[in-house]
C-alpha cells in the first residue's frame, strides 16, 4: 500500500501573478482540518534546493492574505531548475538537481508537493514527478497559455488592468487626436491583448500568433484618418512579430526565457519613419502592472477553487496531475500533457472572430 501522506510542501515558481496567495491560503485552510501539515518553499525551486529556504505554513500565517497580490512564498523565474528556455524548447533538468530536490523533500519528511506555476514550472514538476515524487500542479500564468486548462488564475486580473488602461488612454488619445500603442504582456500567446483589447475597445490588436507588417498598420491608420477617426488605440502584445523581423527583446538571459519588451516603441518609431509627421504618436508599456496588485473577484474565486482541488487531489493520491478548469468544472488532467504545448489564439477562436466581425484590425493586409 502507498505511504500515508502527512506533510505537504507548497511551492510557487515563475513570474508572480494575482491570486497566488489565495491558492496558498486555501490549500492550508482546507488541508489543516483534514490532518495535513504544510511547509512552504521560498523563491520557487531554489527554496527546495540546498541550502533550503522554507517555513511552516499554518492557519495563522495564511490568515488575511487571499486578497493580496504577490506571494508570501516569494518567487523567481530563473535558477537551477529551469525546464524551459523558450516555446517548445524544453530543457532537461540535470539529474543531480532532481536528486537533490527529492532528497531534500525526504529530509523534511514531505510526502507530497503542490507546485503552482506556468508551463516552465510545471514542466520541471513533471520531471521531478518522474523520479517518484508525489506532485500535484496548479496552473498559474497571466498569459493564460496553458493547454491543459480553460483558464489560469491571474489572467482575468491582468485583462482588467489592460481594460482600465485602455479606458484611460482613450480619453487622452481623443483629446489630443493621437495614435497610442499600448503594450501588454503575452510572450507566445496573445490572450491578454485580445481580451483586454476587446474589452477596452481597441481599434487594432497585434498578437504573437498573427505577424503583421508595418506597412499594413500605416495603411490602416491612414484609412482611419480618411474617414475622420483622428485617434487610434493599438494594443500590442510584447511577443507580437513584425513580418521578417526578430522579436523585440530587452535582455538575453541564462537559465531563463529572454526578456521581451519594446515592440510598441519600435512600432511607433516605424510608423513615424514611414509616414513622417502624419500622426501624433505615443506608446505606453503596461508591463508588470498586469502582474502586480490584488486579484479581482474572478481570480480570487478561481485561485481558491484550484487550491482546494489541489489538496483534495493529494488526499485522493491523484499524483502527476494538474488541477484544471474545464467548462465550469474543476477537474484534474495529466500534468505532462497539460504542459506539452501552449494554447494559442487561432482564427477559429470565437472572441477573435467576434472582434474581427466588429472591425477590430489584427495586422492583416
Ligand atoms: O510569463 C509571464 C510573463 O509575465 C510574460 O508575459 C513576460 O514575458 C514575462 O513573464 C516577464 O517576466 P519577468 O519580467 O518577471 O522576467
Amino acid at each position: 500500500m502507498s505511504k500515508e501522506i502527512k506533510k505537504v510542501g507548497i511551492l510557487n515558481s515563475g513570474g508572480d501573478c494575482a491570486g497566488l496567495n489565495a491558492v496558498i491560503a486555501s490549500i492550508v485552510k482546507k488541508g489543516v482540518p483534514m490532518g495535513y501539515r504544510f511547509v512552504g518553499f521560498e523563491k520557487g525551486w531554489e527554496g527546495l534546493l540546498s541550502p533550503m529556504h522554507y517555513f511552516k505554513l499554518d492557519e495563522e500565517n495564511v490568515r488575511g492574505i487571499s486578497h493580496l497580490g504577490g506571494t508570501i512564498l516569494k518567487t523567481t523565474n530563473k535558477g537551477r531548475f529551469a525546464a524551459k528556455i523558450g516555446e517548445g524548447e524544453k530543457a532537461r533538468i540535470p539529474n543531480e538537481i532532481l536528486k537533490e530536490a527529492k532528497a531534500n523533500l525526504k529530509k523534511l519528511k514531505v510526502d507530497a508537493l503542490i507546485v503552482i506555476g506556468g508551463d516552465g514550472t510545471l514542466s520541471g514538476a513533471a520531471q521531478l514527478a518522474e523520479t517518484g515524487v508525489n506532485i500535484v500542479g496548479v496552473p498559474k500564468t497571466i498569459d493564460n497559455d496553458l493547454l491543459g486548462t480553460d483558464q489560469t488564475f491571474g489572467f482575468s486580473t491582468a485583462v482588467d488592468v489592460v481594460t482600465e488602461a485602455i479606458d484611460r488612454i482613450h480619453t487622452t488619445a481623443t483629446s489630443h487626436d493621437r495614435v497610442i500603442a499600448i503594450e501588454t504582456m503575452g510572450r507566445h500567446a496573445g490572450w491578454i491583448a485580445l481580451y483586454g483589447g476587446v474589452a477596452g475597445g481597441a481599434h487594432a490588436i497585434l498578437i504573437p500568433e498573427m505577424p503583421f507588417s508595418y506597412k499594413s498598420v500605416v495603411k490602416f491608420l491612414k484609412k482611419r484618418e480618411r474617414i475622420g477617426r483622428s485617434s487610434t488605440i493599438l494594443v500590442v502584445a510584447e511577443g507580437a512579430k513584425p513580418i521578417n523581423e526578430p522579436l523585440s527583446t530587452l535582455k538575453e538571459e541564462t537559465y531563463k526565457e529572454t526578456l521581451l519588451g519594446g515592440i510598441s516603441g519600435r512600432l511607433v518609431r516605424k510608423i513615424e519613419e514611414m509616414a513622417p509627421g502624419q500622426f501624433e504618436l505615443r506608446n505606453v508599456v503596461l508591463a508588470h502592472t498586469q502582474r502586480g496588485g490584488s486579484p479581482n473577484s474572478e481570480d480570487r474565486i478561481l485561485a481558491q477553487r484550484y487550491g482546494t482541488a489541489a489538496i483534495e487531489a493529494v488526499h485522493a493520491k491523484k499524483f502527476d496531475r494538474m488541477v484544471a478548469l474545464k467548462g465550469n468544472k474543476i477537474k484534474t488532467v495529466d500534468i505532462e500533457k497539460a504542459v506539452s504545448k501552449l494554447k494559442h489564439v487561432t482564427v477559429k477562436d470565437e472572441i477573435y472572430q467576434m472582434a474581427q466581425s466588429i472591425g477590430i484590425y489584427f495586422g492583416d493586409e
